[in-house]
């Protein structure tokens, strides 16, 4: 579909099959800001999210404005595209809920930012924040635009902390839909939860309302920018990738047997005897089976251009959505000895509530600040 409904239980962009192209931006309340001005900063944000989703310009007086004395409200490089499939999803990060909003018994008990994981690299200007924005479109200028234009609205109130984009291939470029790759060139998502299943995704996804009811309805997103060594991963026979992975790096099939889209069995072994998956591989230690829990994966594609020796400075964004963030903190953890931490490094991370869906005429911030 080329544009989505701003309004229902659950905001857009969590369950949407992710498009082409993501901004994600995290942004901080600027010092001195009051709960007044988040108030209206998200109830801003909604009235301009609900037209941009629909592909309307960020207000009615938009690129045109209403004076050429004035700057016009949109900064008008969307004129004349479509809505390309755009969803804007807004969150709270665990900041938010510190002393200077008066918010900190709305906290809920989930909303604190990620423990340190063996391995990590975190850059602190890559981390949290009080407040996200995905954009996510089938489009990478649409997509800038509604980031853009919101960042513009929240000036004098919250400024940008950090933005990453990504990428995945265009829907255009393959013939009949297909599992997108990451830049390992393997296929990511072959096992992921099924969006189009409410039990699955009541039991996994959404919250409930058995801590803070404003949240019922809402989900916890964590985002992870995890660097790859593509050079090393590159010089890396084809064997030894497809045994970091635990699957076939054409068919994206586990090594256990089957087809891609089989279930792995883990306990398969090969002709002589010995386990057909090494006891480290990435499925491995990431399956269910192991781990007891499940996450919903969106992940994206970077790069960023090219490090100060020279490499590639690429990877995935990491976006996954979960009822609790424990869910990912428990496969993270189960990851330690992964054959993959070789080959890449995370090196940003946050955790934000994201805000329950709301009906027409609600702001996504009236439940929250009630
Ligand atoms: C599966 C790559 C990071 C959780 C996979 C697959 C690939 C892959 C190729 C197999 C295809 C599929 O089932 O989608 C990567 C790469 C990563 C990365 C390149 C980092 C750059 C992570 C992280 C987590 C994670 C940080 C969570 C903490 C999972 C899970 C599965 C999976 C849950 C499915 C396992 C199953 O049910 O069989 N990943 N992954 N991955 N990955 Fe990752």
């Amino acid at each position: 579909a080329r544009s989505h409904p701003f309004h229902g239980a659950h905001q857009q962009g969590v369950t949407t099959p992710a498009p082409d192209a993501l901004v994600l931006a995290s942004l901080d309340m600027v010092e001195g800001a009051t709960v007044d001005d988040l108030r209206e900063l998200l109830a801003d944000w909604t009235y301009a999210a609900s037209r941009l989703s629909q592909g309307l310009e960020v207000a009615e007086d938009g690129a045109a404005g209403t004076s050429p004395e004035a700057p016009p409200p949109d900064s008008g490089e969307a004129l004349g595209l479509d809505a390309a499939g755009l969803t804007i999803t807004i969150g709270v990060g665990p900041s938010l809920f510190d002393d200077r909003f008066g918010l900190e018994d709305r906290r809920p008990t989930a909303l604190v930012d990620l423990p340190l994981f063996a391995g990590d690299l975190l850059e602190a200007a890559r981390c949290g924040g009080d407040l996200c924005i995905q954009a996510c479109a089938a489009d990478s200028q649409v997509a800038l635009h509604a980031v853009r234009n919101l960042m513009r609205i929240a000036f004098g109130r919250a400024q940008v902390r950090w933005l990453q984009t990504g990428f995945t291939h265009a829907e255009g470029s393959a013939e009949r839909a297909m599992t997108p790759r990451n830049l390992l060139g393997f296929k990511d998502g072959s096992a992921n939860l099924r969006v189009d299943d409410p039990e699955h995704l009541a039991e996994h996804v959404w919250v409930g309302d058995d801590d803070q009811a404003w949240l019922a309805g809402g989900t916890y997103l964590v985002a992870r920018r995890i660097r790859m060594t593509v050079e090393s991963w590159d010089r890396t026979r084809l064997r030894e990738q497809e045994r970091v992975i635990g699957r076939t790096k054409l068919e994206g099939a586990p090594l256990t047997g089957g087809a891609e889209r089989d279930d792995v069995d883990l306990d398969a072994t090969d002709d002589t005897g010995q386990p057909a998956m090494d006891a480290n591989a990435h499925v491995r230690l990431a399956h269910p089976s192991v781990t007891g829990t499940r996450i919903l994966r969106r992940p994206f594609n970077y790069v960023d251009g090219v490090t100060s020796v020279g490499q590639l400075d690429a990877g995935l964004v990491f976006l996954s959505f979960q009822r609790d963030p424990e869910q990912f903190v428990t496969i993270q953890r189960s990851m330690r000895t992964d054959l993959l931490n070789e080959y890449i490094r995370h090196v940003g991370s946050a955790v934000f509530a994201i805000l329950p869906g709301i009906a027409e005429g609600e702001s996504l911030g009236d439940r929250l600040l009630a």
